[in-house]
């Protein structure tokens, strides 16, 4: 620091594995940064930042105590917690030292499914019906009463981790008597839509509508992908999104929505106040709308004026292809060069041979991603060309 030079602000990060918070932050917020995360993710965080690491983020009174030291020693007035996992302990680190910014309520009623079913519920917004697991008479004969079946989910959870199906008349998972989850009944829908929000004070000033390309569950690992909303929904979801956010008491930051389009009209799944993964801010910004990232961080550290692009055109839309994980150690790539070869359509791929498909498959995992205008390519069309062009070959598929 030169004399008379302001010294950067020093902010906490509770992060898990979302580094590009971390970049972000450094590059366009010249904050420094003190990240608190789990030892596996520690390796994410190299060199110049300091890095401090608790056994498990869910332990709020161990991530609590770290950050006091950290706080101590260096002190800092925002937290930043990008993640699904580390949205609440960053909420209980704010008002274990009285910081602004999400607070422990809010959080509570943005990662835990049920606590928001019921803020929904309470708000009359349409939701599928739902029951916890906890009492297990209770949950076997809701399941059992269902004709088109249940999802069991985890009430705390992302990306379709541990969500699953059953039939009417189907066992039940022993992880449902021992962990806090919920039944689902099916929701009978046309399509399954997703939809991201910029929040400040409480309203929704700017949202982008997306149909994914088919409803999300059981597509985790396969070409799947989402495509811009054109016609009278548009208007629907963004007042839905209002409805929700005021619901959950939400302020400022953004947010992803996620709604099923039924015949009888939209009906909520769930929402997060973190920038959702799988493509989709690098989806909104190409289409014109905001940066959610950044959007995202100016709201974390209090900051109001960043505000990428002009939210409020329509500049056309832009379909998300997410190409399918390799199935074993990627051998070949085939038909990316070519698929990118074409007007509108760009993007990345994200194994090379030699590569090893991830451990944990989740629906924001990715082989690659592919951006192509609505306006060129008819997004139905887009999917078809690339599962006829694209593929990783493997050894799982060449073993015998
Ligand atoms: N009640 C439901 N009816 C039909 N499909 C559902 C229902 N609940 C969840 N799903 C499917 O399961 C997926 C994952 O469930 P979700 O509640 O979004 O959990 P996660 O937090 O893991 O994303 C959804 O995107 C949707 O495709
Ligand atoms: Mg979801």
């Amino acid at each position: 620091m030169t004399p008379g030079q302001a010294p950067r602000e020093h902010v906490l990060v509770v992060n898990t594995g979302k580094p590009e918070a971390v970049t972000r932050l450094v590059r366009s917020f010249d904050v420094r940064c003190t990240v608190l995360t789990e030892e596996q993710y520690a390796r994410l965080y190299p060199n110049h930042q300091s890095v401090v690491t608790v056994r498990r983020i869910e332990d709020t009174d161990l991530v609590v105590t770290a950050a006091r030291r950290v706080h101590h020693d260096d002190p800092f007035l925002r937290v930043v917690a990008p993640t699904e996992r580390s949205i609440l302990p960053g909420a209980h680190v704010r008002r274990a030292l009285c910081l602004e910014g999400l607070d422990v309520a809010t959080a509570e009623r943005f990662t835990d499914k049920l606590r928001m079913k019921e803020a929904l519920r309470r708000a009359g917004l349409p939701t599928a019906l739902f029951t916890s697991t906890h009492d297990q008479r209770a949950a076997l004969a809701f399941l059992r009463a269902s004709t088109q079946g249940c999802v069991l989910k985890p009430a705390r959870g992302s990306g379709s981790i541990g969500a699953v199906r059953l039939g009417p008349g189907d066992d039940v998972p022993p992880c449902a008597w021992t962990s806090r989850m919920l039944l689902e009944r099916v929701v009978p829908m046309e399509a399954e839509l997703h939809s991201e929000g910029l929040v400040r004070n409480g309203v929704v000033e700017a949202s982008r509508a997306y149909e994914y390309a088919e409803p999300v569950l059981g597509t985790e690992g396969r070409l799947s992908g989402s495509f811009p909303v054109d016609d009278e929904r548009v208007r629907d979801v963004r007042v839905m999104h209002q409805r929700v956010v005021s619901a959950l008491g939400f302020r400022r930051g953004t947010t992803h929505l996620q709604l099923f389009a039924t015949r009888s009209g939209l009906v909520v799944n769930e929402i997060a106040c973190r920038p959702p993964g799988g493509g989709i801010p690098e989806q909104v910004r190409r289409s014109g709308g905001f940066d959610v990232w950044k959007e995202f961080l100016a709201a974390e550290l209090g900051r109001g004026e960043a505000r990428g692009g002009d939210i409020e055109t329509d500049a056309g839309g832009v379909t998300r292809v997410k190409l399918p994980l390799p199935r074993g150690r990627v051998t070949s790539v085939e038909g990316f060069e070519q698929l990118v070869s074409r007007d509108g359509i760009d993007g990345t791929v994200h194994f090379a041979v030699g590569d090893e498909p991830p451990a944990v498959i989740h629906s924001g995992a990715v082989g690659g991603l592919l951006f192509a205008d609505a306006a060129t390519w008819p997004p139905r069309d887009v999917f078809d060309l690339v599962s006829r062009t694209f593929r990783f070959r493997s050894d799982a598929e060449e073993a015998p």
